[in-house]
């Protein structure tokens, strides 16, 4: 059943991509999120079907042994080192608003430095009574960065974001490094990261005061945004606790942690994604150079999302509206990123993606043949 009705709460919440689908009568694909396009595993489907039949039990307070499962996810034989710096949280957005309450001293806040990154701490800082500074200004309390970027599909390799990390942030500063994105860089995608960095988080809270928290949503590369789930690295047990003292209890229901505990098995599932990601970017970008060569498609490769400047307010804003009414709906740059000519949609299979590439080339281009999603 499509409920005609108001998808969130304007000019409260922060505007998401991920909303409007259900206002689409004729909705074909969500073009707005940057979820795998692969759509969830399997077996981590099947995985957390089968755990509805649990929910007359509460989930463990302490999400074992599917944090255990997370831990040698990214740290194979050395998950016993770092595990007692990690938690789970229901998506990423709890627990950037946990970080962000209880780790850093109230103060100024600043992003990355690039042109517009995910918008969640903006409002669990300011929420929390941070206020917002230049992505230059070093004298920040707590610096939150989002690599690979989203939207704008920036990338810093691992010791370009160390050397950054290291050469802004004063002692006594928080930093939050989202790698929601980084599992799509590849297979080597822990050694570009600072997951594989612990030494140096440990070192840089000892030795520099600096607290690198590592952040994930896992929502993303699971296409799984309905479960809700989430993890982070604190730099050290003590932040840890800090950061457990204030976490709703059970806030990781017991069908995303059978999610988490199946889809962390399928290594089968990321090479494919890995492949198909890359391929299916390649394709998007080569039709929408084609047809509207004026178009900048940025980002990297390997991303599952296209960030779009289409240089017109005017031609963004069309192009949000005709891929809404084709069933095809994107995020538009306006709402929360204030870049309105840009848009940003995901990467989906070739066929898929033709739906709304049409719609676009029929509205656009004039082009005589209906789109096939009419
Ligand atoms: C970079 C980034 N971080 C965190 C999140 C929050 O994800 P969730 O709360 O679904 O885990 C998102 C969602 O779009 C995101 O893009």
């Amino acid at each position: 059943m499509v409920v005609e009705t108001q998808v969130a709460d304007d000019g409260v919440t922060t505007p998401h991509g991920g909303q409007e689908w259900r206002q689409c009568k004729n909705f074909i694909e969500d073009f707005s999120v940057t979820t795998n396009g692969m759509g969830p595993p399997e077996k981590a489907l099947a995985a957390a079907k089968a755990a509805v039949e649990s929910i007359d039990h509460y989930p463990p307070a302490n999400f074992e042994p599917h944090l255990s499962h997370l831990a040698e996810f990214l740290w194979g034989e050395e998950a016993d080192l770092y595990k007692n710096c990690l938690q789970l949280g229901n998506g990423a957005s709890e627990l950037i608003d946990l970080v962000v309450r209880s780790c850093a001293v109230v103060g100024a806040w600043r992003p990355g430095p690039t042109m517009a990154q995910y918008e969640e701490y903006k409002r669990s800082s300011e929420a929390a009574g941070f206020y917002r500074v230049a992505a230059n200004d070093n004298s920040a309390n707590l610096l939150c960065m989002v690599n690979p970027t989203n939207p704008t599909g920036d990338y810093m390799k691992v010791e370009e974001l160390k050397a950054y990390i290291e050469n802004n942030c004063k002692a006594g500063s928080v930093v939050i490094v989202d790698e929601s994105m980084q599992p799509w860089v590849g297979p080597h995608w822990r050694e570009d990261s600072l997951v594989s960095q612990g030494k140096w988080r440990q070192a840089m809270s000892i030795e520099k005061g600096v607290e690198v928290f590592v952040m994930h949503s896992w929502t993303k590369i699971w296409a799984c945004t309905g479960v809700r789930l989430g993890s982070v690295i604190a730099p050290t047990a003590g932040h840890m606790e800090m950061i457990k003292a204030k976490q709703v209890p059970w806030s990781v229901n017991c069908v995303a942690l059978a999610f988490l505990s199946a889809a962390v098995k399928d290594q089968e599932y990321l090479e494919t994604t890995w492949r198909n990601t890359a391929l299916w970017r390649k394709n998007v970008v080569k039709e929408l150079n084609k047809y509207f060569p004026s178009w900048q498609c940025i980002g990297e490769p390997f991303l599952s999302w296209v960030w779009i400047d289409t240089g017109d307010e005017l031609v963004a804003a069309k192009a949000v509206e005709v891929a809404k009414q084709h069933g095809t709906p994107v995020r538009w740059g306006k709402p929360g990123y204030k870049l309105p000519t840009y848009v940003r949609i995901a990467v989906r299979d070739e066929e898929t993606t033709e739906y709304l590439i049409d719609a676009w080339k029929e509205a656009f281009l004039g082009d005589e043949r209906r789109s096939r999603a009419v």
